[in-house]
């Protein structure tokens, strides 16, 4: 039986990885997050608390558990918070993925990190795995390095590469899209960027082929993302299609116009040849992946 551990399962990704694994009989999983509690504590799912930033904690966990892989899902996200934060987000971001990486190595673990399209500039998207990486802001600067940790360090990794992740959660900070939609149905007017271009990426996605990395035994940088390179703008216009909402409440606004801390790349995107070739997996476009999310929040409703 393969034993995962799951880390930052009470985040977006977390809570998707760890709802499809958790109950599989073929895999022995043990999720962790920053928190005491686990949002999934009805279930009956294994969870222990980690703060990954604690190098003894990470050691000690991993030595006693013992994984095959491990899933690394935690992250300081807020890309504006990052660039006033430094420190705290170079430890959560960088020092948290080198503790992990030292105790993948003792346990001949294989890592699986989640980085982001903030590691490009955003001015040739989309982007390849063998493109360049220049980040334009903290966050990115820490993702890469945290990267450049995994990649240097001899052990089995796959680092998964997304951007514009949506979907729901328990708990979950607000997304993209869900900040969309619930605006719109608050009636509320909102001012949408047309100069950011990117593929939105539904959780689910990202989560499928994350799980079949390991599965297949994979190894490398993969790009996973929504299989449509689109706006912002034109994403909320899609957004209030599928949730049959108000469109005349979304503002076409350029980046220039918001005030927002960290810089941006402007047009970023990924292809996504090699993740859909090698994982044999075809990734949604837009409005599927809206409809998926549509759905989703109905069943939670009930
Ligand atoms: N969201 C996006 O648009 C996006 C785009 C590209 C790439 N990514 C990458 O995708 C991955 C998953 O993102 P996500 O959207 O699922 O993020 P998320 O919802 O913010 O989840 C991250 C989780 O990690 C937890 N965490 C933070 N510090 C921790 C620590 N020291 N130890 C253990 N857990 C800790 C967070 O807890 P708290 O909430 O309490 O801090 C949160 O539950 C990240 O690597 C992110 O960089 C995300």
């Amino acid at each position: 039986m393969k034993r995962i551990l799951i880390c930052g399962s009470n985040g977006l990704l977390g809570q998707r990885l760890s709802s499809i694994l958790s109950g599989q009989t073929q895999y022995e999983v043990l999720n962790t997050s920053i928190e005491r509690s686990f949002v999934f504590d009805d279930r009956m799912f294994d969870y222990t608390q980690l703060d990954i930033t604690n190098r003894s904690d990470v050691k000690s966990l991993v030595s006693s558990f013992q994984p095959d892989v491990i899933l690394n899902a935690a992250a300081a996200t807020n890309v504006d918070w990052c660039e006033s934060n430094h420190e705290a987000a170079w430890k959560i971001n960088v020092t948290a993925v080198e503790n992990l990486v030292e105790a993948a190595r003792k346990v001949h673990a294989q890592l699986i990190h989640v980085s982001t399209d903030y590691i490009f500039d955003g001015k040739s998207g989309p982007y390849d795995e063998t493109a360049s990486p220049n980040p334009i802001g903290y966050y990115g600067k820490t993702k890469l390095a945290s990267e450049n940790a995994v990649r240097t360090a001899d052990i089995s990794y796959a680092i998964v590469r997304t951007l514009v992740l949506y979907g729901c959660g328990i708990g979950v900070k607000s997304n993209f899209a869900l900040w969309l939609i619930q605006s719109l149905r608050e009636g509320k007017h909102i001012r949408v960027v047309e100069d950011q271009v990117g593929n939105p990426t539904y959780v689910g996605d990202l989560a499928a082929a994350i799980i079949r990395i390991f599965e297949l035994s994979r190894q490398g940088i993969y790009h996973v993302a929504g299989s449509e390179n689109i706006s912002r703008y034109d994403f909320a216009l899609r957004a209030a299609q599928v949730f049959n909402l108000d469109a005349s409440l979304i503002e076409r606004v350029k980046t220039s116009d918001l005030n927002q801390t960290a810089a941006r790349p402007m047009q970023s995107g990924f292809i996504l040849n090699k993740a859909e070739k090698e994982l044999d997996i075809r990734f949604h476009n837009a409005t599927e992946g809206l409809l998926m999310l549509k759905q989703e929040l109905e069943e939670h409703k009930n």
